[in-house]
């Protein structure tokens, strides 16, 4: 077994052990729920021991490994090569009002790179796992981006930021734009998820920005192993420390960049 294997194998009991915790107290939050900073930003119960739970699997496989974790924050040897993007539940808001779209995203980078992916949603009991040059695969069974090569047949997603009433950048123009152009475009909620459906061709693009690295860590190499495209909107290299990202089925991704660049922002006031 190849050293990605066993990484991928860990990443994916941490994965499955906290989505038995998401489950868990789906439903059972009561007074738990609490704001982060930002109006509408949650933390739950929920959030905490699942994140606690992949913490401990984590560390006491790798201890010599770096941690970014969405509620601890950074932990481990800051010195390590590999770096463990830890998103404990992703989708925190559909979680609380118990909307059937949240998953756990465990993402390896290795000298800053994704190199390894598991997004579990235990709600569909969907696991998606990835590692470079090891393809992906949903619930063990390879998957494939799409195939679409024109905008106006094709199905997207996007997401909007916890500081999207703070800025004019906020996606509301570019979402108005290529829902013209498309067939739709969707707002799930999880940005890991969000990843997952390009990366098995049920959207055949996504683009957002103020991500966080453990919201796109897995699902990066999820949707470059299935074939897609990740970079940043204008096609240049993708930078996990922008917050923005760009993934697609590779078809559509220029003619998706070039319609982003054009987009100015909507006039309304914030
Ligand atoms: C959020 C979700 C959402 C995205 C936000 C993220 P959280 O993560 O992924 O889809 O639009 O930018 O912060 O807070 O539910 O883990
Ligand atoms: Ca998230
Ligand atoms: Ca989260």
């Amino acid at each position: 077994m190849t050293q990605l294997q066993i990484f991928l194998d860990i990443a994916t009991e941490a994965a499955l052990a906290a989505g038995t915790v998401l489950m868990d107290y789906l439903g059972k939050l009561g007074e738990t729920i609490t704001e982060k900073g930002r109006p509408g930003d949650l933390v739950t119960i929920a959030d905490k021991t699942s994140e606690k739970v992949i913490l401990e699997i984590l560390s006491r496989h790798f201890p010599q490994h770096s941690i970014l974790a969405e509620e601890s924050g950074k932990l481990g040897n800051q010195d390590s090569e590999y770096l463990w993007a830890i998103d404990p539940l992703d989708g925190t808001t559909n979680y609380a009002h118990q909307y059937p779209c949240f998953a756990v995203s465990i993402g390896l980078l290795i000298n800053g790179v994704p190199q390894v992916g598991v997004i579990y949603d235990p709600y569909h009991d969907e696991l998606f796992r990835a590692a470079a040059g090891l393809g992906a695969t949903r619930n063990r069974r390879s998957i494939q981006v799409s195939q679409t090569t024109e905008l106006a047949k094709s199905l997207l997603v996007t997401g909007f930021a916890y500081d999207r009433r703070e800025t004019t950048d906020n996606n509301y123009a570019e979402f108005c734009h290529l829902t013209h152009l498309t067939q739709g475009v969707r707002r799930g909620g999880a940005a890991s998820l969000d990843l997952t459906h390009v990366a098995c061709g049920r959207v055949d693009g996504y683009w957002e920005r103020g991500l966080a690295p453990w919201d796109m860590a897995a699902g990066i190499i999820l949707v470059q192993e299935a074939g897609g495209k990740v970079t940043a909107y204008d096609r240049t290299p993708f930078k996990i420390e922008s917050g923005r990202i760009l993934a697609t089925n590779g078809y559509l991704h220029d003619s998706l960049s070039q319609e982003l660049m054009e987009t100015l922002p909507l006039l309304i006031s914030l």
